[in-house]
């Protein structure tokens, strides 16, 4: 049973495509799987439909692999065929968790999580189905392939599985012995159809299928659709027909990948309420207690920890300043935040009663994985929260907790970042459960929290036409300030890195309690200061932060304050008040830093500078 979250799940990591028509299926498959390289994959594979059998190859790692497979063992002709670049969610990268899923005569891809995943699996082997993967998918190839063998067309077989699956889903499947026919279904996650000249295409993105046809069909939720040689059937999954939407794409191919943003970046932004819904997915069990994946350290082991360890860098590393708070103050461990690359040169005090935690969107940070290392050698039990399955630092951690944020294109991290909150207040939830400082009702109340946070996330972003003006009204300054307090200093510090790292002006965060030792020394006339405003009812946090805003006002500053709607004290002293929804103190990062995101993107790009790749960065630092 996975947490209903408000914004409902959306997959969109996985890259699908479908062909059916007159050209050789196997080119079609292919360059469309190329075409959605961009949206990052660690898998990829193609089958098709030929002579009676289905024919497939699949590998681990880049399309050229594939491409190298197939070359060193030919596929037969076809004119259908589909194709898949998998973002490893369950089981890791490897040639047999890639997909197609093949069970005798059907091969399907997916997109998406099949929630209910292990009952439907026990079920099918306990019928004498042989899994040859560790995935979830798989268990839909083998579904659909007893549905067809018990005498259903390819269509009811795909309604009467579907009926079945809990979760998030894109699936597409071909029949051998029926090829003339594709057939998908789709819920929470995308899929697009393109129609040809007596051809159709199945994809993730129109990206896939643009250089063939510009006219598709965009499919809604809970749809099934059938092509034929003859055109496209779209119905519900009880088979009532369908509406649908078409539509013409006249997006180049640069901005169909983006989705017609004009960055990775911000569309990685706009993608954070899907992103957090998606991290918060499956993490309750059916007695509504937290379940985390991969958490291969007993609770007994994790009772005995005496100390906390957060190990990490850059936005990572604000996300473990952030956590720190949350898991202190809900388990009463001690918590340390380490940048990585001075953890180890400290001499640490480490030892088998210490868990260490790393935070890497990447996975392969050289200066995190050394640090856990070096936590290893001196016995300490290590949890990763990463965003990629499989890669190194997970591997190389005693336990990981999967962010579900896809693919992160845009060298600035922003949907990691805030899916990185989440699996620290899912971690520091699950320690305070398992070490019994939390009832379950609490443990519920916080989750109820965390699952409004897509949508106040999405009102944000519904609203963010001030942070724009206010970009434009900025966008020349030399030096801009951001402060906070408690866990606002921690959005104050990621707020100054975005602007760093992006419009390459000089961004400082601080504590907002340390102006009066030294930097309230920077403030001039007109020097713009971002304040965070800690929602009220917590001591004197949030007056202390007032008072801080009334102090640098007075010394001249430009204050733009973000605070809680309604909170008037905090708005008298604002030249630009940005109205957060009000939210408890610990959760209050996961909006605060939106408007900082939209901030930072919008100025670098009014200064011209290329968002995604920002001058000297690399998405993942792979040296020390
Ligand atoms: C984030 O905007 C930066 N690009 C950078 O600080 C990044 O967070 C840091 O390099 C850590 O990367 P990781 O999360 O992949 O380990």
């Amino acid at each position: 049973m996975g947490i209903d979250v408000a914004c409902g799940t959306f997959f969109d990591v996985c890259g699908i495509v479908g062909y059916l028509g007159d050209r050789e299926a196997l080119d079609i498959v292919i360059s469309g799987l190329k075409r959605l390289e961009y949206r990052g994959y660690d898998s990829a594979g193609v089958a098709l439909a030929a002579d009676g059998a289905i024919e497939w190859r699949k590998k681990q790692g880049k399309i050229a692999n594939l491409v190298g497979a197939i070359e060193d063992d030919p596929l037969p002709s076809a004119t259908i065929g589909i194709g898949h670049t998998r973002w490893a969610t369950h089981g890791a990268p490897t040639d047999a968790n890639s997909h197609p899923h093949v069970a005798r005569r059907i091969a399907i891809v997916h997109n998406g999580i099949i929630e209910n995943h292990a009952p439907l699996r026990a079920e099918l082997e306990a019928a004498g189905a042989e899994f040859t993967s560790e995935t979830d998918s798989e268990v839909a190839a083998h579904l659909l392939e007893s549905a067809v063998a018990g005498g259903a067309g390819l269509v009811d077989a795909m309604r009467q599985v579907v009926s079945r699956l809990e979760g998030a889903f894109t699936l597409v499947a071909i029949d051998a012995q029926d090829p003339d026919r594709i057939v998908a279904a789709r819920r929470n996650s995308p899929l697009v159809v393109g129609v040809g000249d007596g051809e159709y295409f199945l994809a993730s993105d129109v990206a896939a299928f643009i250089e063939h046809t510009r006219d598709a069909i965009e499919l809604g939720q809970d749809q099934v659709v059938e092509l034929t040689r003859d055109g496209v059937n779209v119905t519900t999954f009880d088979g009532a027909p369908a509406q649908t939407k078409a539509f013409h794409v006249d997006w180049d191919l640069q901005a169909a990948q983006k989705q017609g943003y004009d960055w990775f970046m911000r569309k990685e932004i706009f993608e954070q309420p899907h992103a957090v819904a998606d991290t918060l997915l499956g993490r309750l069990n059916d007695n509504g207690e937290l379940v985390l994946d991969e958490i291969r350290i007993s609770p007994e082991e994790l009772r005995r920890i005496n100390k906390i360890v957060i190990v990490a860098c850059g936005t990572a590393f604000y996300a473990g300043l952030v956590a720190k708070y949350a898991i202190e103050h809900w388990t009463r461990i001690p918590c340390e935040v380490e940048i990585a690359s001075e953890f180890r040169y400290r001499d640490p005090i480490i030892d088998p009663m210490t868990l260490v935690v790393t935070i890497s969107q990447s996975g392969e940070t050289a200066d995190t994985l050394m640090a856990i290392r070096h936590a290893r050698e001196q016995h300490a039990k290590v949890i990763a929260i990463c965003n990629t399955n499989g890669a190194t630092i997970p591997r190389e951690s005693d336990a990981v907790i999967y962010t579900h944020a896809g693919p992160e294109i845009g060298v600035a991290s922003t949907k990691g970042f805030t899916t990185q909150l989440v699996a620290c207040y899912l971690l520091g939830l699950y320690l305070a459960q398992v070490r019994g400082m939390k009832y379950g009702d609490e443990i519920a109340a916080v989750l109820g929290e965390l699952e409004r946070m897509p949508q106040e996330i999405q009102h944000l972003l519904d609203n963010q036409a001030p942070i724009l003006e206010l970009a434009e009204e900025l966008k020349e300054e030399p030096s801009i300030l951001f402060l906070g307090r408690h866990v606002g200093y921690p959005v104050a510090l990621e707020g100054a890195l975005k602007l760093k790292e992006l419009a390459y002006i000089h961004a400082e965060g601080f504590p907002a309690g340390e102006l009066k030792h030294g930097p309230i020394a920077l403030v001039s006339q007109d020097l713009p200061m971002f304040v965070v405003v800690p929602p009220g009812g917590r001591d004197q946090l949030r007056d202390k932060v007032i008072s801080n805003i009334a102090e640098v006002k007075a010394r001249g500053a430009r204050t733009i304050v973000l605070a809680e709607a309604g909170d008037e004290e905090a708005r008298k002293h604002a030249d630009h008040f940005i109205e957060l929804p009000r939210i408890s103190t610990l959760l209050q990062p996961l909006v605060a830093i939106v408007p900082l995101q939209l901030f930072a993107c919008e100025v670098a790009t009014l200064r011209g500078h290329d968002v995604d790749q920002p001058r000297n960065l690399a998405k993942s630092v792979t040296v020390e």
